[in-house]
């Protein structure tokens, strides 16, 4: 029996096999490698001495997608296949929400047809829009998203509740994750944005390597301690860890049930570049910039629900978090081009 992970050679997906070959489940991934490299399945293998089955295909590609079930024995779904570009949604809803959604419906017919009952979906804090507290419960009010990307996240989320409700042989798990940074402690994996982030972390990397001059820090006039944006930033080894224990969740039990996968811990973007600089001994310069529209002042997560439900919780601390970034970048200043 094997685990499917949609998009596994994706900056989570990847750390999640890993975690998932660690923890001796057989892993087959399926991604089409338009925001991911090949290059990715040697180093997830290089890591762990096991080897992974990879179906080059668009998760919307039904034909495709029937063939890859035909010929495995898949057992559950972690689904990461996706665009996930904020801003790149705004300029291209119709893109986002035909390839979000149809990569998730072809993804259902194709579970109902050959018996898999266990998904796991890569959800995000962004489907709380503009949180009304902080941290932020799974039964706080969703929706009211400020981007396409966003809405796709909430669109599936509903698509695999009412899935549930209608099919009680299903389990639906929606993993709702805060701000994941940080890479494998081998450097050999790790975040690879196209062109210039958008994120705070590999811009401030990027900066850090050379490639960017300065970091622009968007607004420090929020009811924020410091002014600056509040975030839950999460280690993506942690995050990795947090879909081994939903796993073993969703292979117990049925219906639909969201999770945030946080820290609880909010760190603003004056502490991330100051711990960044303390903890590499690297300097990055930076310049207090205009808000960036649709930001809010502060996003963290009540993460109470994953320790009670999951027996997870996250360990890893924000120096974790800057030192296996950096690690990933100095080690890898073109990604996975090198
Ligand atoms: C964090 C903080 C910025 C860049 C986004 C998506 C969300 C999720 C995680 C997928 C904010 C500030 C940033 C920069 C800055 N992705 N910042 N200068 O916006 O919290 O969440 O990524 O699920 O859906 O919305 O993350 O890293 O972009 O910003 O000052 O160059 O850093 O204002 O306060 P965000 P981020």
């Amino acid at each position: 029996m094997s685990i499917l992970l949609t998009g596994g050679a994706g900056y989570i997906g990847s750390h999640t096999a890993v975690e998932l070959l660690n923890a001796g489940y057989s892993v087959v991934i399926a991604d089409d490698f338009s925001n991911s490299s090949p290059e990715v399945i040697k180093r997830v293998e290089e890591i762990t001495k096991k080897t992974v089955s990879v179906y080059r295909v668009d998760v919307a590609d039904k034909a495709a997608m029937r063939d890859l079930f035909s010929h495995e024995t898949i057992e559950a779904v972690i689904h990461f296949a996706g665009f996930k570009a904020v801003g790149e949604s705004v300029k291209k809803p119709m893109m986002y929400y035909r390839n979000n959604l149809d990569t998730t419906l072809t993804l259902l017919e194709c579970m109902k047809e050959f018996g898999v009952s266990r998904i796991i979906f890569s959800s995000s804090a962004t489907v709380y829009g503009s949180p009304e507290r902080v941290p932020i419960e799974e039964t706080d009010k969703t929706g009211g998203c400020s981007n396409p990307y966003g809405w796709t996240k909430w669109m599936i989320e509903q698509i695999l509740t009412d899935t549930a409700k209608a099919d009680d042989t299903l389990s639906c798990v929606l993993l709702r994750y805060f701000n994941p940074i940080g890479a494998h402690p081998s450097g050999r994996i790790g975040e690879m944005p196209n062109g210039i982030p958008n994120n705070l972390m590999p811009y401030i990397t990027q900066v850090a390597v050379g490639r960017l001059k300065m970091l622009n820090v968007f607004g420090n006039d929020y009811d924020t301690p410091d002014g600056t944006g509040v975030r839950d930033y999460i280690h993506v080894v942690d995050l990795a860890k947090g879909h081994v224990a939903a796993l073993k969740y969703a292979l117990d039990h049925t219906g639909c049930e969201a999770i945030n996968l946080g820290t609880g811990i909010g760190y603003s973007v004056l502490d991330m570049v100051h711990s960044f600089m303390r903890v590499n001994k690297v300097d990055i310069p930076f310049v207090i910039a205009p808000r960036r529209g649709g930001d809010i002042a502060q996003c963290y997560a009540n993460p109470a629900k994953a320790e009670r439900l999951l027996g997870w919780k996250a360990e890893k601390n924000l120096d974790d978090m800057c030192r296996d970034s950096w690690n990933w970048q100095k080690n890898n200043p073109n990604g996975y081009e090198d």
